[in-house]
């Protein structure tokens, strides 16, 4: 039984960051439960295609090479250009019109590599925007990166971002952040926030606002502590896993050094939050009708404007309303970072 009534969504996903793919370079890549080859041509253009090759199914990830803008076969030669067709067979006069390798749109900007990725490839709905502070911006920082593997698929991570109520709960806040805004627009959400962060100096106002341009790609502002802006992205590596990665820069203050120390601080707390979430995220059912109370976030609105993403439409014949994990034996002992605490606390010792 299918662990999330959710196929892989659409959109644009990152699939690596530029110096992973070195120019003449063909490597092996898995996500959207497929296997892909991504290559890099003589000219610098980046590539992602299906991984096995017409002819016999070679992996062409594995021992393919780059030839000026073509991808050669480790198996028996045969040629591929970066639109998938077959462009040579060394030991034929003629190619294979019908032999054609997948290929999925790709864009380098905002210094990620992003493939399109529709399950009956249809071409992309919309386009990876240009984040300013994510540019050659002046007052930013370098870039801090993150990642995690979650076993979990996107919605269920994205539906965390409009639950309020689980920051006091899983995170020890000091306060809910208040929702001043949910507004979703074909392919795009923005939710504005406020939320009073603890600090040695006080409690200090401070705004999460995060703008998402399809499933896999968006941008969270925080201000308050330190202005720091992230790009998030979620990649599914099929319908049950993910890759998260977070792409951190903050605005400098004083010196570089006090830069550096107050947005290693700002990681390491989000990093925390993750890891806090990470068990709730993999362990957690699907409820279809979750039951609901005032103050709650925007989860209905939130998961109308998720469902437009499923191009198989969701739950195909399967009438469950609870979508439960497997039964991890080995993963029986893992609860989230509040337990422990409370666990903790309630040791009379
Ligand atoms: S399998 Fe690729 S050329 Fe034969
Ligand atoms: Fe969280």
């Amino acid at each position: 039984m299918d662990r999330y009534p959710f196929p892989i969504p659409f959109g644009w996903f990152h699939v690596g960051y530029p110096e992973d793919f070195a120019v003449g370079a063909a490597k092996p890549l898995y996500y959207f439960g497929r296997h892909l080859v991504a290559w890099r041509d003589a000219e610098g253009a980046p590539h992602v295609q299906d991984a096995f090759c017409p002819h016999l199914g070679a992996h062409l990830g594995h021992g393919g090479t780059v030839e000026g803008c073509e991808i050669v076969c480790p198996f028996h030669g045969w040629r591929f250009d970066g639109e998938g067709a077959n462009t040579g067979i060394p030991y034929s006069d003629r190619t294979n019109r019908k032999a054609r390798l997948g290929t999925y749109p790709v864009v380098e900007r905002n210094g990620l590599v992003m493939a399109w990725y529709h399950p009956s490839g249809e071409p992309p709905m919309w386009e990876v925007p240009e984040v300013a502070e994510l540019g050659d911006h002046p007052d930013f920082s370098t870039v801090v990166r993150t990642g995690y593997r979650i076993d979990a698929c996107w919605q269920e991570m994205a539906e965390t971002g409009v639950d309020s109520a689980h920051f006091r709960f899983v995170h020890n806040t000091a306060s809910v952040p208040e929702i001043e805004s949910y507004v979703t627009d074909g392919y795009e959400s923005d939710m504005r926030s406020s939320q009073k962060f603890p600090t040695p100096r006080g409690v200090m106002e401070g705004r999460i606002d995060t703008h998402a341009w399809g499933p896999g790609l968006s941008v969270v502002w925080f201000s308050g502590i330190i202005d720091t802006v992230n790009l998030a992205t979620t990649t599914p590596i099929d319908a049950e896993r993910c890759e998260v990665r977070f792409n951190f820069r903050f605005r400098t203050m004083g010196d570089e050094a006090t830069t550096a120390n107050v947005g290693r601080a700002f990681v390491a707390e989000v990093d925390k939050q993750v890891q806090e979430d990470r068990p709730i995220w993999e362990h957690k059912a699907h409820l279809v009708r979750p039951a609901l109370a005032d103050h709650d976030g925007p989860f209905t609105k939130f998961r109308k404007w998720a469902s437009q993403f499923y191009a198989e439409g969701t739950a195909a014949g399967d009438e469950r309303l609870v979508f439960p994990p497997p039964y991890w034996e080995d993963r029986m002992d893992e609860v989230p970072a509040k337990a422990t605490a409370s666990a903790r606390n309630a040791d009379p010792g």
